[in-house]
């Protein structure tokens, strides 16, 4: 059957989208009854917004969508960046994936999270130091060192704020117009070069780095031709390392608040009955917004709950409605890590890092290593220091994109535990 599917009016809704943030498509998809519905986006382009289990299945159907020419300019420019995998689709994707992948072994997380709590424990002495510190530049800062250690990029401690700013800038640019997208332009273009010239004195041999990092892997990976990538490639390839690594920030500082907007949290993660820590930070991922929806591009045309995809056709996925839709989550608008208990793992209905399979799909090969990255940062501030959190304004929008508590988390009195 056929059907005309529920329309946003207007010529080019884009400025709603952008007013509404987070909740566009929820708040369309309250008002139709339905989860899929049409408007008119990025210069009016006709797109077709979806949510739910099902739709994230079609949409992870590799026969029904591509990826290449579905992310808008302004983010390839900022968040991405040009040619990078995000925008590959096929053989030579997944083939760059597997690249993306190898990085992630038991070996490498558990280097990360042994990273980053070394790291954190070395800030302690400051922060004590200190009347306040906030804690998501201070992350920012941290998980910059840690991505760079990581992945065998050489940081210069002269060198560790700008290029924290420069990061943070990248994912912090992705959904913004105006000043915050030039910044973002600023930072994309200043971090190629200073990866390119790293890639270059690699490949010169006048640069040790160790196998397995990310710096190296990269360096040295022959496409299915036999070829090096170009080192513009590889520094792109290495910013989708480093710019996401950095981003586990606005998690951690999502994770912050939940502790302190739900005091009894504090003592569930100390005991960590049954792996409790672990369902806290899948509670933080689903409940906080972050990546709000992902962009495709219909392949070839096919039929869909009575509407016609047409090849060509914009098809954006709610990413944060997907994980607060009221059919997967018994009342969503509730913080409650239990939800996860004995929950059945599902590639469809939780999300926040994308749907399908890792390897043959673009779900984030990154989400392991937030995983582990978060408990680590969680445990440190139940398990490894004390603070009080001061008068401040904790409200995040849900209309910013990324979001974030307006007081990026004020710490003080802070005390090693
Ligand atoms: C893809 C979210 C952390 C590397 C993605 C996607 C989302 C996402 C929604 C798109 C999935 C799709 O297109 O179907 C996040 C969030 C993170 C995070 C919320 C938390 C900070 C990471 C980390 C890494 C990473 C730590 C690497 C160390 C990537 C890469 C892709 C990707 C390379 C592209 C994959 C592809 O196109 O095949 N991520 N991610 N991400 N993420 Fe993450």
């Amino acid at each position: 059957y056929r059907e005309q599917i529920p329309i946003d009016r207007g010529i080019d809704n884009t400025a709603k989208l952008l007013l509404e943030g987070y909740t566009y498509i929820t708040n369309r998809r309250k008002r139709y009854g339905r989860d899929i519905f049409e408007t008119r986006l990025l210069g009016g382009q006709k797109a077709i917004c979806i949510a739910g289990e099902e739709a994230v299945k079609v949409f992870y159907d590799k026969e029904k969508f591509i990826r290449n020419g579905a992310a808008p300019k302004r983010v390839r420019q900022t968040l991405f960046g040009e040619n990078a995998i995000q925008t590959m689709d096929g053989d030579t994707h997944q083939y760059r994936k597997e690249l993306f992948m190898s990085l992630m072994t038991k070996e490498r997380l558990a280097d990360i999270s042994e990273l980053v709590f070394r790291h954190l424990e070395k800030k302690i002495n400051s922060w004590q130091g200190q009347n306040q510190v906030v804690f998501y530049y201070e992350i920012v800062r941290v998980l910059t060192s840690v991505a760079c250690e990581w992945a065998g990029v050489p940081l210069r401690h002269t060198e560790l704020r700008k290029r924290a700013n420069q990061l943070e800038a990248l994912f912090d640019s992705g959904g913004a117009i105006g000043p915050r997208h030039w910044k973002g332009r600023i930072a994309r273009n200043s971090t190629e070069i200073w990866l390119k010239k790293i890639v270059q004195q690699v490949r010169a041999g006048n640069l040790d780095v160790a196998p397995k990092t990310a710096l190296y892997e990269m360096s040295w990976y022959q496409d299915p031709n036999g070829e090096l990538l170009h080192e513009q490639i590889v520094a792109v390839e290495l910013l989708n390392i480093l710019r996401p690594i950095v981003a586990i920030a606005v998690y951690a500082t999502f994770g912050a608040l939940a502790l302190y907007e739900h005091p009894l949290e504090k003592e569930r993660l100390q005991t960590n009955q049954d792996h409790y820590i672990e369902r806290f930070v899948q509670e933080v991922r689903r409940y906080y917004p972050f990546f709000p929806f992902l962009t495709a591009r219909v392949r070839a045309d096919f039929l869909w709950k009575g509407h016609d995809f047409k090849k060509g056709n914009l098809v954006l996925l709610d990413i944060y409605g997907t994980n607060h839709h009221p059919e997967i989550w018994n009342q969503p608008n509730r913080f409650d890590p239990d939800r996860f208990l004995g929950r059945e793992d599902n590639f469809y209905d939780f999300i926040p890092q994308g749907g399908g399979d890792y390897y043959r799909g673009h779900r984030c090969p990154g989400e392991w290593l937030t995983i582990e990255v978060m408990k680590v940062c969680m445990d440190f501030l139940v398990n490894h220091v004390e603070y009080t959190v001061p008068k401040q304004d904790l409200y995040y929008s849900k209309i910013r994109i990324p979001s974030l508590p307006s007081s990026r988390f004020v710490m003080s009195n802070i005390k090693q535990r």
